[in-house]
């Protein structure tokens, strides 16, 4: 199975991207942010399996107190496990964004990673942040529009199985009762500065990928079998049907591909809205 890339057609969602954002500038970017000093105490909500922790642990930022956060259990004990493995001290913990367990102005700075966009009530998780951050720490959030996918593809055929990925994901979504608001990114800083987090900055990260050459038997086999997935988990039938149509339009657009060889041209992009903000008075 390739390794999972960029990919709209197979995902609405950056899953299984981290490495793509979790680069030498977006760590430069976080360290860079949150200015720690030491003594600090750093909150990162929604850690999931440590990977900010690793990063700005290599960066040697020393005599920093991190703490993390996670909704999920297991995500928190691999995070212990593999910042433990990198000899670093962090201590997480597993927590609601929405209720955090933590005193008011207790953090110097906080900061969340592709998380927003899956929780119910964002509103609540940026006041959160706000009520545990001190008076005049950082504060960061990173998001992406899944709303708002490129695709560009050289087979006319690639267009339509875009349009029929979107509709599909979006169904499979709206039968889960709803997704959580998966175009977060850009309003963040509007959120900041509803809830005592002055904006400073917003700085876009883009996350890209470009094919030149029709894609091997194996990768539409494996785009194949992410879509199969993903109607085998829905139980709704209209859902079902959806994806069968779109599996048939990946299908022209394989066939569509394979006849253009070297010619074809897919380039994607999305993009990740990271808002900087100070808590104010
Ligand atoms: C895409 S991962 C990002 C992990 C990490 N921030 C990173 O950059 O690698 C999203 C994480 O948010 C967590 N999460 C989702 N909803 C949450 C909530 N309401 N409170 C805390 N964590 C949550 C998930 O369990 C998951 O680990």
């Amino acid at each position: 199975m390739p390794a999972p890339t960029l990919d709209a057609l197979t995902s609405p969602t950056l899953k299984y991207l981290r490495e793509r954002w979790w680069n030498d500038e977006f760590t430069t970017f976080v360290v860079d942010t949150l200015r720690p000093r030491p003594g600090n105490r750093i909150l990162d909500v929604g850690s999931g399996e440590g990977e900010a922790e690793i990063h700005l642990g290599r960066r040697h930022v020393s005599q920093i107190r991190m703490f993390g956060v996670d909704l999920m259990i297991e995500r928190v004990l691999v995070a212990r496990r593999e910042t433990a493995a990198h000899n670093q001290h962090v201590r997480y913990a597993t927590a609601d964004a929405c209720a955090l367990p933590f005193r008011d102005g207790v953090f110097d700075s906080t900061f969340c990673v592709a998380v927003l966009q899956h929780v119910g009530d964002v509103e609540s998780a940026v006041r959160e942040f706000a009520r545990v951050t001190a008076t005049g720490g950082r504060v960061i959030a990173v998001e992406p529009d899944n709303s708002a996918r490129y695709l560009y593809s050289s087979a006319r055929a690639g267009g339509q199985a875009f349009e029929a990925a979107a509709r599909f994901f979006a169904a499979v979504a709206a039968a889960r009762g709803g997704a959580p608001d998966s175009a977060v990114g850009p309003r963040l800083a509007t959120l900041f500065a509803r809830y005592g987090i002055e904006p400073l900055a917003v700085r876009l990260f883009p996350v890209s990928v470009s094919r030149l050459g029709a894609p091997s038997e194996e990768e539409w086999r494996g785009r194949r079998a992410a879509i199969e997935q993903a109607i085998d988990a829905s139980p709704a039938d209209a859902v079902r049907t959806l994806g069968r149509a779109y599996l048939d339009s990946l299908d022209e657009y394989a066939s569509e591909a394979g006849r253009a060889g070297q010619g074809f041209v897919e380039i994607q992009n999305t993009m990740l809205f990271a808002a900087v903000g100070q808590k104010s008075e």
